[in-house]
């Protein structure tokens, strides 16, 4: 493989090939005529290169990566992810359950979420999982009442919120102090002082997440520093962990271009470019860390970063529609296929997936469901759109299809996977029948 080659496999599954914009040897118009729209389409190469880039970058220490599998729940790509030697870090019994179905092992999954319910917390005992992360003091009452009477004590962590303000979108900043997650420094230490003495209980580590999309190295090397004189603490008690748990949240580059080989933005108006979360800094920060601590495994659980490039939305113009000087192109996906742009102001890039000529026009791009905030973007530089024209919105694999819903009842959309060449619908479209199934009318019995 040329230099080039190379560098674009690192950065992108997409360029432009006769036309067509293609992902890993296949016509993303090809995938759209045989399964329709919308679908997300998966670069099953790009996760894995993600995933072997970030395991490299750790090399020098102990460590495990659980994927957060809320970015992307989908069983095949879960599989590749645990074929490779990732963990799971799940937020709930659904995900628990996913996580062992797609083959993650229980000792490689961590169990995180403010409000687990008696049966996760007794399904997760149950699977032997490495660790339940406990955000409160009465979770760790309920985890040790439950593994009373059980096959030996509930392995743990406690989930400290250090207070850092991490840069992300408020919605996802979760490691300031206020925000739910977690408990703050002087709590968690009393946490473990009880839980050291309670039989019921082993604690095996300790977890924090500061939030997502996070670009700047900073607080994870200030939480970093949290943990330590935690651990210190733990220390002077004559005690350990077995592991520290940083959590996810490292960036990636939105709005990049990551087409191969094309310049300029495909973003809306206004929208610029980020950094993505440089990696090496995070990693040689993790090292110095370990020094201190030999023999704790470090613990990251990506999501986004593993993958959200990876991923792209197709979708169909329906119309277009002009009026009072905007031009709006609406399309066939809409806010509950892709909930990002209405959810955080997300800014998802666009490329047609015929390569487009050098004309373009300012295209406002909505979906057809009944709420303002179901726009994609304003002001796309795009080329006049036909209907049935196929587009892609990209950096869609994280956060796409997890956070779809039926609104409007619109069933959703496949999921496909590509791969050698080829490409496997892994998760077939709903059909309408799929939206009533489990309804029943007004007045029936059974
Ligand atoms: C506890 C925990 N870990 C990991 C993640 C993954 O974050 P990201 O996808 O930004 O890496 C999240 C996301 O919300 C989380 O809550």
């Amino acid at each position: 493989m040329s230099t080039w080659g190379r560098f674009f496999s690192m950065e992108t599954s997409l360029r432009y090939r006769k036309n067509s914009l293609w992902m890993d040897g296949v016509s993303l118009r090809a995938i759209a005529r045989a399964v329709g729209t919308p679908a997300y389409v998966y670069s099953a190469r790009l996760v894995r290169e993600r995933f072997l880039r970030f395991d490299r970058e750790l090399r020098g220490c102990e460590r495990l990566i659980c994927y957060a599998m809320k970015a992307n729940s989908n069983r095949a790509l879960c599989g590749l992810l645990a074929d490779l030697g990732a963990g799971a870090e799940v937020v709930s019994g659904g995900e628990l359950r996913r996580a062992l179905a797609a083959g993650f092992e229980a000792r490689r999954v961590v169990f995180s979420g403010v409000g687990k319910t008696e049966e996760e917390i007794r399904r997760a005992l149950r699977a032997r999982i490495l660790s339940i992360h406990l955000e409160s003091a009465e979770e760790m009452a309920r985890v040790a009442a439950v593994a009373r009477g059980g096959r030996g004590p509930a392995d743990i962590s406690i989930r400290v919120n250090p207070g850092i303000e991490a840069g992300a979108h408020p919605h996802v900043a979760t490691g300031r102090s206020g925000d739910k997650f977690g408990v703050p420094v002087t709590q968690a230490i009393e946490m473990y002082r009880r839980a050291f003495k309670d039989r019921r209980l082993r604690p095996v580590g300790i977890h924090c997440h500061l939030g997502s999309q996070i670009t700047r190295v900073e607080p994870y090397a200030r939480a970093l520093r949290v943990i330590s004189g935690i651990l210190a603490r733990i220390k002077t008690w004559g005690r350990r962990l077995d592991f520290v748990d940083l959590g996810g949240g490292m960036g990636i580059a939105c709005g990049k271009n990551k087409i191969a080989g094309r310049r300029g933005t495909l973003l809306p108006r206004g929208a610029r470019p980020g950094q993505e979360l440089p990696l090496e800094s995070l990693a040689e920060n993790i090292r110095e860390f370990a020094r201190a601590w030999p023999r704790t495994k470090i613990i990251l659980e990506p999501g986004r970063y593993l993958v959200a490039d990876a991923g792209v939305l197709l979708t169909s113009v329906l119309y277009r529609k002009r009026m009072e000087g905007r031009t709006f192109a609406v399309v066939d996906a809409g806010m509950n296929d892709l909930a990002r742009p209405a959810l955080y102001g997300a800014a998802h890039p666009i490329a047609p997936a015929s390569r487009p000529g050098r004309r373009r026009v300012a295209l406002d791009v909505a979906g057809p469901v009944c709420e303002s905030a179901d726009v994609f973007g304003r002001r796309y530089r795009l080329p006049q759109p036909s209907p049935g024209e196929i587009w892609a919105i990209l950096e869609a694999g994280a956060y796409g299809f997890s956070m779809s819903s039926q609104y409007n009842s619109r069933p959703r959309a496949a999921e496909i996977l590509v791969e050698g060449g080829e490409f496997r619908v892994v998760r077939r479209r709903e059909s309408w029948e799929d939206l009533v199934r489990l309804e029943k009318r007004y007045g029936e019995e059974k």
